[in-house]
């Protein structure tokens, strides 16, 4: 057990996929998963440990923000040995050169916040994908014909801002897209020497407002679910 997940030992993977909403971890473990255990739901944050094809694999839930999956991701990587932690999640993008639905593989994380400083010193504003999971995920999508987006995304501390120009460090990466957790999962595996990537389904477009709607969502989300399952059996 750590402080936040109550999973005994050995009850984690070494491959975990991390949604931010833990319904979502429960309809993949639901859908997808054999032999499926929860394994942990301290504070609702489900995990599921269970098979895919075989391969063994826990599926859980990061919560929203650095700070959330800043710890979640720490004990998964520090408490139960995982080795990789592919974060599964949706963004908003920040041109109209993307449309709904397509798939972001983010090859580079920036954002303001101070969570890399505070926990390792690190001065940097961007961290890189980490490991072989960012390389095996972009062979996977080839493999499955699936149309994959590489490049830097933005994650942001704020969802709501007053300001509606877009922040200046997406402007300095030149930002595809906005989501708030993969700058913590990337830098706590480069200070860890794990492997972490982050896969991302555009649910909306900042500059247009359009959506995915509701009704739309668990459907949008299928393609992402599938890829991510099929490049763990590589990794
Ligand atoms: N901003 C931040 N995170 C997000 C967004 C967004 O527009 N869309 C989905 N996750």
């Amino acid at each position: 057990m750590s402080i936040h997940i109550s999973a005994r030992p050995g009850e984690i993977e070494k491959i975990v996929l991390l949604a931010g909403d833990p319904l979502r971890a429960k309809y993949i473990a639901d859908n997808y998963l054999q032999n499926v255990t929860l394994v942990s739901s301290t504070r609702n944050i489900y995990f599921f440990t269970g098979t895919y094809k075989d391969k063994p694999l826990t599926i859980g839930a990061s919560g929203m923000g650095c700070p959330s999956i800043g710890i979640y991701s720490f004990e998964l990587f520090t408490e139960y040995d995982a080795d990789c932690i592919i974060r599964i999640g949706t963004c908003g993008a920040y041109t109209k050169k993307l449309k709904l639905f397509e798939l972001i593989n983010a090859e580079t994380a920036c954002s303001e916040s101070t969570y890399a400083a505070c926990a390792y010193g690190y001065k940097k504003d961007s961290f890189k994908h980490q490991g072989d999971a960012f390389d095996v995920i972009n062979d996977t999508a080839v493999d499955l014909n699936l149309e994959l987006k590489n490049g830097t995304i933005h994650s942001g501390d704020v969802f709501y801002r007053a300001e509606k120009d877009k922040p200046a460090i997406v402007k300095k990466y030149k930002c595809l897209a906005a989501e708030m957790e993969a700058f913590a999962l990337f830098a706590n595996a480069r200070y860890l020497k794990k492997s972490a990537a982050t896969l991302l389904t555009v649910s909306d477009i900042i500059p247009t407002h359009e959506k995915i709607s509701a009704d739309e969502r668990e459907k949008a989300l299928l393609p992402m679910m599938k890829l991510a399952l099929e490049a763990v059996l590589k990794l």
